[in-house]
């Protein structure tokens, strides 16, 4: 309690985020979240295959959504269309992909569904993610770059466009909502995935501005940010001005950075961690006025995704980690 909220320190920057399922919405988990931040995302409860698990019957995450908002925290939607967490159901039939066409009702039938459900209890969605190869070999061709998911194989290469005009089509009919679509992908420091990204972005943008002087389709680009103490700042700092060139907003959806391994991090290790993290934020504010939000994937290191390398600000025991500090004060910091 005695610790500068994080959220405060960036309070003029951008929005402070991280992931939360109902359970942490009270006790110390709560204290904690809202504490440092200012908005949350569902770390799995909203992604298809727990939304949508057989055709037609939908099941809500209304009790975090509305839980969330009643103690002060936004709401950013996390995922309309993935490859994983997806039921089977939705683009194949017995492994094989279904036809376009019933493929391309599926999914439209998912995001304009959810997305008028939530409609704006969200500020924003993820409504396309991981679309994209990890190191396209000729990024400029986005194209080629795609995932063989699934949904690509049942739809084609617009299904990422048809997402979004889905998704798109439900905010038009409701103007006085305020909600971002973004695009969201990791790897986002590797120069191949950001231009095979930036390249997909601009033409569809491009593209719908043809029919649409003025407007965008994508209206950002979720930097997930599951990075390493070996991630090179300056290939992240690469791809966030390549992505703000578009004249789209960002943001740093998924943030966390792998030290150590087993669970233990020695001194030295989560210094360099602190460090990282210090430099990012440091990146983060420099181009603040392009970013919406930075959200860290995981409140602790026990309860995240990849808990053995202790990624987060504050350890097992909720205690803050040298990484706390460099968050919060990157110039004394460094
Ligand atoms: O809910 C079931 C439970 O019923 C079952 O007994 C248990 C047995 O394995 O599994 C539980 O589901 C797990 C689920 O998390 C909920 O805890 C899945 O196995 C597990 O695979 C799933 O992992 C999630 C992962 O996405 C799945 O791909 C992580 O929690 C979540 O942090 C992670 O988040 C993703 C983002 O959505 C997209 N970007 C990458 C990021 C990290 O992988």
């Amino acid at each position: 309690k005695d610790l500068a909220p994080i959220k405060d320190v960036y309070q003029d920057d951008f929005l402070i985020g991280n992931v939360a399922s109902t359970s942490d919405l009270g006790g110390v988990r709560l204290d904690l979240l809202k504490h440092h931040h200012n908005v949350i995302t569902a770390e799995n409860a909203m992604k298809p295959d727990a939304t949508q698990p057989t055709k037609g019957n939908f099941t809500w995450s209304d009790n975090l959504v509305d839980g969330a908002l009643a103690q002060g925290l936004s709401v950013h939607g996390h995922v309309l269309v993935w490859h994983q967490q997806t039921p089977a159901w939705m683009n194949t039939s017995d492994g094989v992909p279904l036809g376009r066409e019933e493929a391309l009702g599926n999914l439209r039938t998912h995001i304009k569904t959810v997305v008028e459900h939530y409609g704006d209890r969200v500020i924003s969605w993820d409504v396309v993610n991981e679309a994209m190869n990890d190191n396209p070999s000729n990024p400029s061709n986005w194209k080629a770059a795609l995932r063989k998911s699934a949904w690509y194989n049942a739809i084609g290469e617009d299904y990422v466009e048809q997402a979004f005009l889905a998704a798109r089509e439900v905010l038009d009919a409701h103007p006085e909502w305020d909600i971002k679509l973004y695009y969201n992908d990791y790897n986002d420091d590797n120069q191949n995935k950001a231009q095979a990204i930036y390249s997909m972005v601009k033409e569809l943008n491009d593209k719908y501005a043809q029919t649409h002087p003025g407007k965008l389709l994508v209206d950002g680009i979720g930097m997930q940010a599951h990075y390493s103490v070996n991630t090179n700042p300056n290939n992240v700092k690469l791809s966030l001005e390549k992505f703000i060139s578009l004249g789209v907003e960002v943001s740093v959806t998924e943030l966390d950075i792998q030290a150590g391994s087993d669970s233990q991090l020695t001194e030295k290790q989560a210094i360099a961690q602190g460090y990282l993290y210090a430099q990012l934020f440091q990146l983060y504010q420099e181009h603040a006025d392009h970013i919406a939000r930075v959200t860290f994937w995981g409140l602790n290191d026990a309860t995240s995704w990849r808990s053995e390398s202790n990624p987060l600000l504050f350890d097992k025991d909720l205690q803050a980690k040298p990484a706390y500090y460099g968050v919060v004060d990157p110039d004394k910091f460094i």
